[in-house]
């Protein structure tokens, strides 16, 4: 057993609905998970082989290929510049990162992590395992007098879909410069947008021209339907990247160079990443309406891999309500206290398994 008070894999707990759910005579449909669901596109699997002969040890700061895509689909995609190359840093998917960065940075007992108030469960984890101490604020104002050593922001977010505003993470900014702050943003669904247009942290109208004090996290798990592969980077403040690498070097944190090889190809390819955005962007309108249809409200939910969906009643009683019509969903206190009345509807199915979500909603 852990010698750190972990809190219980939120998934294992919907085993019982997730049998009710399959007892459905349609099958189950699973939106409890954000797991890409179509296939790894073709530009990406040809790059994983095309090196799979090579034997030696990759490097932990990745080919200079890999962070030279990276830099060119920052800027790009989402308008990014002014990173160096060498503050790019690729990690083995970005859970592992988020799970370990508050201790990598260095921060312990005596140190305050501040994460959204609903959030995705491994900041609190990774806060946990560097035995600091955890605040759930989403803004500056209710973190009040204390002096945090870090802060998690997630936009678009998981669960909620919120986009936060280029004032909102310009004040963000400000408020942590003037503090000492360490501000992380996790940005493993900015390239999904549906009503607005998520900014990263890194962009210029938000950090006025220097990265310090600054961390991107970003991921390839849900742009290029690469969760399978484990690809994901860190990126920002030189020094603080600097600081990642060597302690990553050490531990043999190293993504496989085949895995290199195909974050190149996935970074490079935006017909791909348009291509999946079109399908999510189907999936997405016909199930909100579907949901809307059927008495939830959905709240924010305007970027991002999410339906974050209400009934006005316990999230347990809308996942049962759910799991009756043979739909497994994610209930909302699984992001923390204040998700309780909501859950989490995924996009990540088939186009036949939507359809059928949507068909058992309708016919209510
Ligand atoms: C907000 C957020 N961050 C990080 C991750 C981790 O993704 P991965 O480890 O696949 O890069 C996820 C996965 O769902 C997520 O929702």
């Amino acid at each position: 057993m852990s010698r750190v008070a972990l809190p219980d894999f939120p998934w294992d707990s919907l085993a019982e609905a997730k049998a009710k759910a399959q007892a459905h005579p349609g099958g189950l449909v699973d939106l409890s998970i954000g797991t890409p669901v179509d296939p790894v596109p073709e530009s990406i699997r040809a790059a994983l082989a095309s090196v799979s002969e090579i034997p030696g040890y990759p490097t932990t700061h990745g080919i200079p290929e890999l962070r030279a895509a990276a830099i060119d689909a920052l800027s790009r995609r989402h308008g990014i510049e002014g990173v160096p190359e060498a503050a790019v840093l690729p990690t083995i998917g970005s859970k592992e990162l988020v799970a370990s960065l508050p201790r990598q940075l260095g921060f312990g007992p005596g140190d305050l992590i501040v994460i959204p108030e609903v959030a995705y469960p491994t900041y609190e984890v990774g806060v946990l395992l560097a035995g600091a101490s955890l605040l759930r604020a989403d803004s500056t104002f209710a973190v009040g007098p204390q002096r945090p050593s870090m802060l998690w922001i997630n936009s678009p977010s998981n669960p909620t879909g919120r986009v936060l505003g280029v004032d909102h993470l310009r004040k963000v900014v400000e408020w942590a410069r003037e503090r000492d702050v360490v501000v992380v943003s996790d940005e493993c669904y900015l390239a999904l947008g549906w009503e607005s247009e998520p900014v990263s942290i890194l962009h210029p109208s938000v950090h006025g021209g220097s990265l310090d004090g600054l961390l991107a996290v970003h991921s390839l798990s849900k742009s290029a339907n690469l969760a399978s592969y484990r690809a994901g980077f860190v990126t920002g403040d030189p020094k603080l990247v600097a600081g990642l690498l060597e302690i990553r070097k050490h531990s043999g944190l190293i993504v496989p160079r085949p895995v290199q090889e195909a974050m190149v190809a996935a970074l490079k390819d935006d017909e791909a990443l348009a291509a999946q955005r079109e399908r999510y962007a189907r999936r997405r309108l016909v199930l909100r309406k579907a949901l809307l249809d059927s008495g939830f409200e959905i709240s924010h939910s305007e970027a991002g891999l999410y339906l974050w969906s209400t009934r006005g009643e316990a999230a347990l009683d809308t996942v049962d309500w759910l799991a009756d019509r043979g739909i497994l969903a994610a209930p909302g206190t699984f992001y923390g206290p204040t998700g309780g009345r909501h859950v989490r509807i995924a996009l990540t199915a088939t186009d036949e398994r939507i359809d059928a979500a949507v068909e058992r909603l309708a016919s209510i």
